[in-house]
């Protein structure tokens, strides 16, 4: 999974660096709750810092991964500013993401992002530290209470796998014709979702609790899911998309069948219960904005996993046929869509 799971790489117009406005609109809309969380952070130590640690995680490539890195930055750089602090504490910047992630294109954009820092602010590559930590956030990628601000926008949704009890004992699929929690879904097919995200979401607060220092931040915003039964959501006109390609013969109904996204759209109340239950963070902040998708992010996004498993003659004619059953839909799509964004801090 860790192999597959990862944007649509490189700058092409299909490419994550070109679509991904949405997460960047998503981004613009939680600034303030980040600058908010970053003011409480340095209030509390930048007196003593020598070196700030920071960590993005699941920063993919493109545009949006500096972006979340400056405003970081500007925000502390701000802050000293308003303390009197005279003399700029280090910052070390850790951009994780999985293996797969293209890396190469994020290093391409730091010398200029140098010079932009140095020219906005004074600091550049001799006081700022942006290295790559590659692996999966549901493991450890951190030393021990070693990071002081933990950030995460738009990545918590990707499970660590498909969950597991997608099939019945006897090896047949348990949600047939849909690729995630459909409205003809059963009700286990729900369940083992949420226990997949119970799992991994648990393993990622202890995770992130035992990385960072005491008191230090987690920010993190995601998709969560809206209960309503008339809407469509995103992974609904996917899934009506391979429906009519299996009806056009294009795509053979096993394959449909045996496959489901690793992904999971939490409500509201399963995230709070599952930090509640954790423990080791405690919730600062949650709130929620709404928003609108683009059939062409959607291809940046799910590319690389749909071509894993249903090869790569159908993608082009998938993601046309997606753009025009979106449009119809649009009005019931869940528009506009909601995001989740949580300030949380380790207790
Ligand atoms: C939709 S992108 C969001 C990227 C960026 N943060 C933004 O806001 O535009 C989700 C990213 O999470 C990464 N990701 C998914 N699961 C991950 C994991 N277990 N560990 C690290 N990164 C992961 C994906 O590879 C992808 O780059």
């Amino acid at each position: 999974m860790e192999q597959i799971l990862h944007t649509k790489e490189g700058e092409d117009e299909e490419s994550y660096a070109k679509n991904s406005t949405f997460q960047r609109l998503v981004f613009m809309n939680f600034n303030h709750a980040l600058n908010r969380s970053i003011r409480g952070f340095c209030q509390a130590n930048l007196a003593e810092a020598e070196c700030i640690r920071v960590a993005d995680l699941g920063c993919a490539s493109g545009p949006n991964t500096l972006l979340a890195v400056e405003s970081i930055i500007d925000s502390i750089n701000r802050e000293c500013h308003n303390l009197n602090i005279l003399k700029l504490p280090n910052i070390q910047v850790f951009l994780n993401d999985l293996m797969s992630n293209d890396f190469n294109s994020i290093f391409k954009l730091l010398p200029s992002f140098y010079q932009k820092l140095e020219e906005s602010c004074g600091r550049g590559s001799m006081s700022c530290f942006i290295a790559a930590m590659p692996g999966s956030f549901y493991g450890r990628p951190f030393p021990d209470n070693s990071m002081h601000f933990i950030h995460s926008s738009y990545s918590l949704h990707w499970l660590s796998q498909v969950p597991s009890g997608l099939v019945t004992e006897e090896g047949l699929p348990l949600n047939k014709g849909n690729i995630y929690i459909g409205k003809t879904s059963p009700k286990n097919v729900h369940d083992a979702y949420l226990d997949q995200f119970d799992r991994d979401f648990t393993n990622f607060l202890s995770a992130r609790a035992d990385e960072l220092v005491f008191g230090e931040h987690l920010f993190v915003t995601l998709a969560p899911k809206i209960d309503d039964p008339v809407a469509y959501n995103v992974q609904d006109l996917l899934g009506m998309t391979m429906i009519d390609m299996v009806s056009e013969g294009l795509i053979e109904e096993k394959a449909l069948d045996t496959f489901n996204l690793p992904h999971y759209r939490p409500s509201l109340e399963e995230v709070k219960a599952i930090i509640e239950k954790n423990r080791a963070l405690k919730i600062r902040y949650l709130d929620t904005i709404q928003l609108r998708y683009r059939a062409r992010s959607l291809r940046a996004t799910y590319e690389p996993i749909f071509q894993a498993h249903f090869g790569e003659g159908i993608t082009n004619d998938f993601f046309t046929k997606l753009a025009a059953n979106i449009s119809p839909h649009q009005g019931k799509m869940k528009s506009p869509i909601n995001s989740l964004v949580l300030s949380l801090s380790r207790t």
